[in-house]
């Protein structure tokens, strides 16, 4: 399989925003939508603001099929029926990043809540629904969509979640190629129900402070511990 990377939802905020940076960086994405004509759309936009950006946009059945590590970025609402449309799509031995985040739709004036998952996480979830042979990793959950999108340095780790190192170094590989990110190992997948709280916990601290804030990891060795 290629190199590509699809991004599933890719239309949307989060989505986009890793679609922006990982063109700047070099990487070939492919974005995901439900309607081929709004993907394409969205490439198109990523080729005019990043020149020379390798970018595609198809449905996402045919998006999924392009690379083998396929990112979900879709609401939760949306991931179990997204999963489904995926099962003649996702194959034996691809990777599916999932950073979707149990949370209710925000009601104004109120915290942001979060939604209990019978498996313990929107990871678990998905864990159990993708095809046999195809693992789930869990991260994107403490980045900003609008801090992506904008052209502010980032400066901010980000945790990855999974059964395999070996899995979640080649995820890490794509997260570190998005400058100002660094890719912590969080634990097993499991360890996703703990990581998914934190998205309402730093919308409210975001709210408080007008900002896009995400999380850093202090006392951590220099040095590349994912080899
Ligand atoms: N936004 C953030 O800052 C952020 C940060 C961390 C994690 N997350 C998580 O990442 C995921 C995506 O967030 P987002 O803000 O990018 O979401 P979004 O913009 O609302 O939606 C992303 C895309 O999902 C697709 N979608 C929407 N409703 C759908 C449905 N009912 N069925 C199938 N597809 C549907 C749409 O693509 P098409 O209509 O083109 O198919 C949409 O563009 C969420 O689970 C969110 O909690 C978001």
């Amino acid at each position: 399989m290629s190199d590509q990377v699809p991004i599933i939802g890719g239309t949307g905020a989060l989505g986009y925003g890793l679609a922006l940076r990982w063109a700047r960086a070099g990487r070939t994405i492919v974005i995901g939508s439900r309607k081929p004509e709004r993907a394409a759309g969205a490439a198109q936009k990523i080729a005019g603001e990043v020149s020379g950006a390798q970018v595609e946009g198809l449905e996402n059945g045919e998006a999924a099929q392009r690379g083998p590590i396929v990112f979900l970025t879709v609401p939760f609402r949306a991931q179990s029926e997204t999963l489904n449309n995926l099962r003649e799509s996702l194959a034996e031995g691809q990777l599916l990043v999932d950073c979707t985040v149990p949370m209710a739709a925000a009601v104004s004036g109120k915290a942001t809540r979060t939604l209990g998952v019978w498996q313990g996480s929107a990871a678990q979830q998905a864990q159990e629904m993708v095809p046999e042979g195809v693992t789930v990793i869990s991260t994107f959950h403490t980045v900003s969509a609008s801090a992506l999108a904008g052209n502010d340095p980032l400066d901010q780790d980000i945790l990855v979640c999974g059964e395999r190192k070996a899995d979640k170094a080649r995820v890490a590989k794509l997260i570190e190629d998005i400058e100002g990110l660094r890719a912590v190992n969080a634990g097993a997948l499991e360890t996703a129900r703990l990581v998914e709280t934190l998205t309402p916990l730093l919308i409210s601290v975001n709210a408080r402070y007008k900002a896009h804030a995400g999380i850093r990891i202090t006392g951590l060795p220099d040095g590349d511990h994912w080899s």
